[in-house]
């Protein structure tokens, strides 16, 4: 301070040279910069570590590592449910906050973050900024993914099919990478859904389990980190690291090839975008293949977090009593299994602790500026909210929050709580489309495994299952999840 003072004495009373003079006007202009944003910011009062309120270069730093998710967590634990993550970005982690970020007025503003999914100049779903847009879009598609169209006879039907292709892999294997064959199974899934009658069939091998083998080791983050932040860099980014890029031609040409047979299913995705000729074909296919890949490693890796840890020999009770629910249900006799209470509870509990869109889901607050949690927060600020903090830091609400309990979501008391504080799908109206499917998925797929097998670490299984961190989801870090699936003596 003292510094800053004489700096403005000398000034003012021209008792400097001018190259003096221009040195301490730089540097007055640099303390005045330091002094605002660490004092005197309209968000200067949110907490957070003084560094965060000088530079973003912290927070693109853990984004380019794949730490940001636990940077923030443990951002959180030490300055409770609001922070201040860079100069013009906050994080929150209240019940309260999310309704205000995601549901207020049909929520705020996704970010420009979101355009890094898009498939050429075309916004889908998920990509759509402007709400008008977003709104037409979902209009159109919505209904194709209602609990009611998901539970239809002929959609039920594909879902067993799969599952019991996978199952039936487990049988003559016994020992299997599930963390593949979940992937094999979520794509054989949602394709279904999309472009039925023509739906992968990749659990069974093929062209197909090579086009998910393609899909599922991809290391996107750090490409899309750069096109993000330096896009002018990006170009040179992908010269030397070309295998960085996700995927391959094999979906697209997958994608390109189905919209165009004759004919679709009635209930299909694809069935309905043909309907609107003036979206142009290139356009359906970006949203086909959005929505195919909206489906894949979330619904998989969901499911390979869970098997991975009903497996473990402490949960072995746990195991046999999700079996001997499992058993008194049919769903080939038309049983939707939502009912279950305990396969309910296996499913929730996974879904708060390891669901694959763990990260920061950013919006723009509205201009004029709002207030969130008592902050008046200006326009244009970016706000977001992890569901891997929400579902953890309120230890009131979720009692020991890093532990596997499905048995807290059978209590009555706390569970409006418990559920309000659910983030895993998202929140108002750009909540996960595909929540009904993915859950139906999941069931379905525990029951066709669980009713008839017992699970358990393969032997020789080292692979770490640690989250691991993609832009805005996570998955088992080795990308290896091997189980040993061993038949119920009846
Ligand atoms: C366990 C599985 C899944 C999880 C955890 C999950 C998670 C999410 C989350 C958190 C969002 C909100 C993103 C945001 O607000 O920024 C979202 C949006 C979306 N999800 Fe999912 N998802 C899953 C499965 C699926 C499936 C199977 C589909 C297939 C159709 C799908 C399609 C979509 C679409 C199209 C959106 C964009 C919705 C919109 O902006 O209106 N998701 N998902």
């Amino acid at each position: 301070m003292a510094i800053f003072i004489d700096a403005l004495v000398e000034l003012t009373l021209f008792k400097t040279s001018p190259y003096k003079s221009l040195g301490y006007a730089s540097m007055i202009m640099f303390l005045s910069w330091l002094l605002y944003r660490l004092a005197f910011s309209p968000l200067s009062k949110v907490p957070g570590p003084w560094y965060t309120k000088l530079s973003v270069l912290f927070l693109v730093y853990h984004e380019y590592r794949g730490s940001k998710r636990l940077w923030i967590h443990n951002l959180h634990l030490k300055y409770g449910s609001s922070v201040r993550i860079a100069p013009k970005e906050l994080s929150f982690a209240s019940t309260s906050a999310i309704k205000e970020i995601y549901t207020s007025a049909g929520g705020y503003a996704k970010t420009g973050l979101y355009s890094l999914f898009q498939h050429g100049s075309y916004r889908n779903l998920f990509t759509a900024l402007d709400k008008k847009e977003h709104n037409e879009k979902k209009k159109r598609l919505a209904d194709r993914y209602s609990n009611s169209a998901v539970l239809q006879p002929e959609i039920q039907a594909i879902l067993r099919d799969r599952a019991d292709a996978f199952t039936k892999v487990c049988a003559e294997k016994q020992t299997l990478d599930i963390y593949l064959y979940l992937h094999c199974y979520a794509l054989d899934c949602v394709s279904a859904v999309v472009f039925d009658p023509y739906g992968t069939r990749s659990i069974e091998g093929g062209k197909d389990n090579e086009m998910v083998r393609r899909l599922s080791y991809h290391n996107s983050r750090p490409g899309l980190v750069i096109r993000h932040y330096l896009p002018w860099l990006h170009r040179f980014y992908e010269i030397f690291a070309p295998q960085s890029q996700k995927g391959g031609q094999m979906i697209d040409d997958y994608a390109w090839a189905s919209i165009r047979k004759e004919p679709h299913s009635t209930s299909t995705l694809s069935t309905r975008l043909l309907k609107y000729p003036e979206i142009g074909t290139e356009n359906m296919v970006a949203e086909c293949l959005d929505h195919i890949g909206a489906g894949i490693d979330t619904t998989g890796d969901a499911l390979c977090f869970l098997m991975w840890e009903i497996s473990q020999p402490h949960n072995n009770k746990r195991m046999q009593r999700l079996s001997e629910e499992l058993r008194l249900s049919n769903p080939a006799n038309g049983d939707t299994l939502i009912d279950l209470p305990y396969l309910n509870a296996v499913i929730e509990e996974t879904m708060r602790l390891w669901a694959p869109g763990t990260q920061s889901l950013p919006r723009y607050v509205p201009s004029g500026g709002r207030s969130i949690d008592g902050y008046f927060i200006p326009g244009h600020t970016i706000v977001s909210a992890q569901s891997f903090t929400v579902h953890r830091l309120d230890q009131t609400i979720f009692p020991n929050s890093e532990a596997f309990m499905p048995e807290r979501w059978l209590e009555i008391e706390g569970s409006v709580e418990r559920q309000r504080l659910i983030f895993a799908f998202g929140s108002g109206a750009r909540t996960c489309l595909g929540k009904f499917l993915a859950m139906s998925e999941m069931r379905l797929l525990l029951h066709a495994v669980y009713s008839k097998f017992h699970t358990r670490p393969a032997d020789d299984m080292n692979a770490s299952m640690e989250m691991s961190d993609q832009l805005m989801t996570s998955r088992p870090k080795d990308m290896l999840c091997k189980l040993t699936f061993e038949p119920i003596g009846l």
